[in-house]
């Protein structure tokens, strides 16, 4: 909707006075949390500023956020803020990050300004949802609904394991061909095996995306404590608070390990073809 306003580094979200953009006056603007202070272990660098089909992991997420949303408060490592990573055009402004995604999530909502009434949260390590999945989130918290998830029907067979704990390390393929027909289901390929197991019904399950969406408040008492979670969904959750599931993006996918930029660029380079 609005215009980039002036970029500005907040070098500690303590510190973070909120954005002074123009959206900050608006009354009723729709704010999101762009989460880009994660490490990338699975991925084996700082996946949000690897190149993809031409821009960096996080500039592809930035976009159909500023296009949808009246404000966009990309969070960091703090370590970045000083470089060139440091500079996300389409966001409004930049905070940096926590230890953990939720104290992320807590230093991008203290940049939002109190005017914001619908808070969306969304993972830079998702390049490729589209400006047309973040308006279908905005639009059903517009129309009164309090939490909205993206999510998508699980294609996979999926078997849900007794336990964690492997039933150990298998030493070789031999081992593997020779004790997996035993009660249960063994033998998951690599190093270890796992006895006990059972199919999940697929037509329930659902994997859940980013960006999901919030009314303000709600989301602000979910991060006012000091919990932990991988999902925003889930703290809100925790105040009692239904979750709504909307239709997500089978093509919106998050990097996690190095291989998913491969399948990643692909898909980008078939959306700029697109257009
Ligand atoms: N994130 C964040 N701050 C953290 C941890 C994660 O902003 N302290 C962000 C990541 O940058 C990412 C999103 O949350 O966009 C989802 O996290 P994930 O995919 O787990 O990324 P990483 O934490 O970077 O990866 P890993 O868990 O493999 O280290
Ligand atoms: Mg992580």
């Amino acid at each position: 909707m609005s215009e980039p306003a002036n970029q500005r580094g907040v070098q500690d979200s303590q510190e973070a006075a909120v954005a002074d953009a123009s959206a900050s006056e608006q009354v009723d603007s729709v704010w999101c949390v762009l989460l880009a202070a994660g490490s990338g272990q699975r991925f084996g660098s700082l996946k949000q500023f690897d190149s993809l089909a031409g821009a960096r992991v996080i500039d592809h997420a930035a976009r159909p956020a500023a296009a949808a949303c009246d404000g966009v408060v990309a969070v960091l490592p703090a370590a970045s803020l000083a470089t060139a990573d440091g500079t996300v055009t389409a966001a409004t402004v930049v905070v940096a990050g926590g230890e953990t995604r939720s104290e992320s999530v807590r230093a991008g909502l203290a940049a939002i300004p109190a005017s914001a009434t619908v808070i969306l949260v969304h993972d830079a390590a998702r390049p490729l949802a589209t400006a047309q999945l973040f308006e279908r989130v905005i639009a059903t918290v517009r129309a009164g609904v309090p939490a909205v998830v993206p999510a998508v029907r699980v294609v996979d067979t999926i078997r849900a394991v007794d336990s964690e704990a492997s039933s150990g390390t298998v030493a070789g393929s031999s081992s593997v061909a020779g004790s997996s027909s035993v009660a249960g289901s063994s033998s998951v390929a690599g190093s270890s095996s796992v006895a006990g197991s059972r199919v999940v019904d697929r037509d329930l399950l659902r994997a859940v995306q980013t960006p999901q969406g919030f009314q303000a408040d709600l989301l602000r008492r979910a991060y006012a404590g000091d919990a932990q979670a991988t999902d925003d969904a889930g703290l809100v959750e925790e105040l009692g608070q239904p979750i709504t599931l909307i239709e997500g993006e089978r093509s919106n996918l998050k990097l996690t390990e190095s291989a998913d930029r491969i399948i990643a660029e692909a898909l980008l380079i078939s959306a700029q073809s697109a257009h």
